[in-house]
């Protein structure tokens, strides 16, 4: 599917499609670091599956505790590793018992060579990817197939928390989209009053006329400080909780993150989505919260969280029913603003990559965005 059904947006747009392509029109934005698995799934020896960008991951942990990628695959026949065993340092593949050393992925053994065998068994490499934890998240670093690792690899993201003591949960859920409907949807101001009509959080008689404020900021864009939406209902019961008044940001972050930042005297809540490409049909948001409001619990926060993302993942599920068949579809002003702006922002650090120029940004400053929502 995918992107024939976005290839008629405009053709900003369009360009962006044709410009992601790479792998086999995948779309997908390499040389990122993304999260595969969630840590507490990393547990003794046991080697765990995951997938990005279609890239088969095999994830471990070494007996001092450091988590391990490497490409699910045999450089031998091609078999996954993880059908293989682990003993907190190697992996000893199933077929002909070749092990591998986690971390570096260097042979270390092959259990048929005889004395007379001249094979340098050092020189022959499982796939290994640049992985670290943070948030309770295992992180892989993508660089795209048959590239070099930078010099410098930047920073795995971090979640922001204001206070030492706070409370903390997390959410996923998979969506059966391209990665580009999954992010645009993420994005999306308008759809609220009619996807979580929830009594908790917003009826759809309440839509209104809103203006937003966004600014540029690098590799993405943010909606200005403000005071969150009156017809919001969790932002109105903080206000009534703290007597102060709430304030809110949101950013989003090639190559996938949505990063939400309240404010209300002390008390704060952040929290951060990822919209991470599994496959070109399928991706998963990887939902982290932190927060030190002393009346919200966990185990209250997580029912409404996951209706939440139900809804979203419902809507989804539907859409992916109408992508099938190639429809025609389009972007709108001012609502459908951020989605442009995600395609260039895209489209552009594709672009800088290929010629070495530094990124345009698709905003100039500043800029008041009005819809009804
Ligand atoms: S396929 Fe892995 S050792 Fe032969
Ligand atoms: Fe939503």
């Amino acid at each position: 599917m995918v992107l024939g059904s976005t290839a008629n947006l405009k053709e900003m747009d369009r360009e962006s499609v044709r410009e992601t392509g790479g792998e086999a029109e995948a779309g997908f934005l390499w040389d990122f670091w993304y999260p595969a698995a969630r840590s507490s799934e990393i547990v003794g020896n046991r080697l765990v599956t995951a997938m990005l960008l279609e890239v088969p991951l095999v994830l471990g942990r070494t007996s001092e505790g450091k988590a391990l990628a490497m490409r699910d695959s045999c450089p031998h026949r091609g078999i996954p590793l993880s059908y293989g065993r682990f003993d907190g340092q190697s992996v000893e593949c199933s077929y002909h018992g070749w092990r591998f050393d986690g971390c570096s992925g260097q042979c270390v053994e092959i259990p048929s060579l005889s004395s007379q065998d001249k094979l340098k068994v050092e020189r022959i490499y499982a796939g290994t990817f640049p992985c670290e934890e943070r948030d309770g998240y295992v992180w892989v670093y993508m660089n795209a197939p048959g590239s070099k690792l930078p010099e410098k690899i930047p920073p795995v993201p971090q979640l922001p928390v204001f206070s030492e003591k706070y409370k903390v949960t997390h959410l996923s859920c998979e969506l059966p989209s391209h990665i580009d409907h999954g992010i645009i949807g993420l994005m999306d101001p308008a759809h609220g009053p009619f996807v979580h009509k929830s009594w908790f959080w917003r009826k759809r008689g309440s839509i209104h006329e809103k203006a937003k404020q966004f600014e540029p900021i690098p590799n993405g864009f943010r909606m200005s400080k403000h005071s969150p939406s009156t017809n919001s209902a969790p932002y109105q019961w903080l206000k009534k909780m703290t007597g102060e008044a709430v304030s809110t940001t949101i950013d989003f972050v090639l190559p996938n993150l949505r990063l939400e930042e309240i404010h209300s005297g002390k008390l704060w809540f952040s929290s951060r989505a990822a919209v991470t490409p599994v496959r070109r049909d399928l991706c998963r948001i990887d939902f982290v919260a932190a927060w030190n409001l002393f009346f919200l619990p966990v185990w209250i926060f997580r029912i409404f969280g996951k209706i939440f993302l139900r809804q979203d993942q419902e809507t989804m599920i539907r859409q992916a029913e109408g992508l099938k068949y190639n429809p025609h579809l389009m972007l709108i002003d001012d609502a459908d603003r951020p989605a442009k702006w995600y395609f260039a922002l895209k489209a552009n650090l594709l672009e800088s990559r290929r010629t070495g120029e530094p990124v345009t940004h698709p905003m100039d400053g500043a800029v008041t965005l009005r819809w009804r929502s």
